[in-house]
Parts: C-alpha cells; sequence; structure tokens
C-alpha cells in the first residue's frame, strides 16, 4: 500500500466570519477548537502515515501549542504542522511540497485534503475517499443539490437552470494522486489558477477523472458568524446520540 497523507487546510484567515481575534479554525466549538476536532477525526483512521495540519505562518506556534494541549501521544507524533500558501491551492502544495522534503513522495502516495472548518466528517467518508482516490487517482465529496442550482452570468437575469438531477455541492475531503494533481496545477496559466475556486477543478479542466464520494448533509463549512451557532447545536445532537 502507498504512503496517504491526512491534509487538513487551516491556512485561511476567515475574513467571512467577521471581526475575530484569530482565524475561525482557532475558534471554540463545544469546548475546544475546531482544527483539534478535525484533526482527532483524521487520527482515527491508522491508515494515515501523517496527519499534516498547514496553518498561517503567524498562527503556526499556536497551531503547535493546540496540538500538544489538546493531542496525547502517540497520536500526536503523528501530526505536523507546517505553513500554508496564499491560496487554498498553494496551501495544498505546500503540503506536496513537506512530503517531498520528507523523501516521501512517490507517484502513489495519495493526500485526502480537508477543511479545517469542516469538524463534522466521518469515519466512513475518509475511508471512501481513501478507497476511490487509490482506484481512480482523485475524489471529490459532494452531496446532492437540495435546492435548485440558478446560473446568472450577469448578476442580474438567468443564463441557465441546470437540471438539478445532475446538480451536486462540493464539500471535502477531496482526494489525490498527489503527484499527478501537482503535474496538472503546474501546467495550467496564471489566468487558469486564478479562476480556480476548487482543487477538484484543476483535474476536471484538464480532462482528468474524479470519482464522487458521497459526503453528509452534516458536514457543513463553518463559513459566517451563523455557522457556529449551527455547529453548537449539530455537536450538541452528536454528543447526545
Ligand atoms: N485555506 C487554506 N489556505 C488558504 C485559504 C484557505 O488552507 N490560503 C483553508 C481555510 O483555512 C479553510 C478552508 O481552506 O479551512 C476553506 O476555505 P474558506 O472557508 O474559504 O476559509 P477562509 O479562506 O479562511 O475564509 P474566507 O474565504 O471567509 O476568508
Amino acid at each position: 500500500m502507498s504512503d496517504i497523507y491526512g491534509v487538513i487546510l487551516a491556512g485561511g484567515v476567515g475574513r467571512r466570519m467577521g471581526n475575530i481575534d484569530r482565524p475561525k479554525q482557532f475558534l471554540e466549538l463545544a469546548g475546544k477548537p475546531i482544527l483539534i476536532h478535525t484533526v482527532e477525526k483524521f487520527l482515527m483512521i491508522s491508515e494515515f502515515e501523517q496527519v499534516l495540519v498547514l496553518a498561517p505562518q503567524p498562527w503556526i506556534a499556536h497551531t503547535s501549542d493546540l496540538i500538544r494541549r489538546y493531542i496525547p501521544e502517540p497520536d500526536r507524533s503523528r501530526v505536523a504542522v507546517t505553513a500554508g500558501g496564499e491560496t487554498r491551492n498553494e496551501t495544498i502544495m505546500n503540503a506536496i511540497r513537506y512530503i517531498e522534503q520528507e523523501g516521501r513522495l512517490n507517484d502513489d502516495t495519495l493526500i485526502v485534503t480537508h477543511d479545517a472548518v469542516r469538524p463534522f466528517l466521518t469515519r466512513r467518508i475518509i475511508e471512501e475517499n481513501i478507497r476511490y482516490a487509490s482506484e481512480c487517482g482523485a475524489c471529490d465529496t459532494v452531496i446532492p443539490a437540495s435546492d435548485t442550482i440558478v446560473e446568472s452570468t450577469n448578476g442580474d437575469t438567468i443564463s441557465n437552470i441546470p437540471n438539478r438531477a445532475y446538480m451536486y455541492q462540493g464539500q471535502t475531503p477531496q482526494s489525490f494522486r498527489a503527484k499527478k494533481l501537482r503535474e496538472v496545477y503546474e501546467s495550467m496559466t496564471e489566468e487558469e489558477k486564478s479562476i480556480l475556486t476548487d482543487a477538484c477543478k484543476i483535474m476536471v479542466i484538464k480532462g482528468e477523472r474524479v470519482r464522487l464520494v458521497m459526503g453528509d448533509v452534516t458536514n457543513i463549512k463553518i463559513t459566517h458568524p451563523s455557522d457556529i451557532r449551527f455547529a453548537e447545536a449539530l455537536a450538541g445532537g452528536l454528543h447526545a446520540e
């Protein structure tokens, strides 16, 4: 079996969360930082060689402190903290560079990349990501769109209403053969890179196959202040189960 790495993307600053004293991944949820909930989910999976946490440069020391405080040995030794990049995709590239510098990057190395601010993912979702990425080379976690998607290219009038049966909402993890992802990313023009909002789109634009993994409606991303209240309710419900 090739090496598999968990890659937790915690390199953002959380602008849409409004005026907060720290990036949203460090806010508390049910008694501990959101990031720690996510790291704990990854550590449940024994297939991961290591779980990498990519943090904003000024927050690296704080992130390492949190790992020391909340994650006991022997799990703690499986976690490494390193710097994120300017964009989400650059953060993923930094993770691949880290694995390379450790001398562990080969053609089969798999990365399971996940938003630090989606703390409710499940073991099943992670395991299916590992399985589908090893079979197909890339996979994306999605749920069927519950609302009809309305497209407007001018923000004023409708340009298209795609058939809802074909529409999904993207979540994470998104998992890849690391070397292949980097090779395709590096083959893109700066203009192509600038319109990428999503790592799977790197593969899709270049015609590579990406398998779907069924996500879960509870696998929410904490983006806006109201999401924190929703997440607290969800965390309470999960504890009560
Ligand atoms: N992320 C990252 N590196 C970046 C930008 C984002 O690792 N340069 C991570 C975020 O930390 C987050 C995930 O990608 O866990 C999803 O991104 P998003 O919700 O957009 O987070 P932010 O960029 O922090 O938020 P905002 O867009 O509101 O500033």
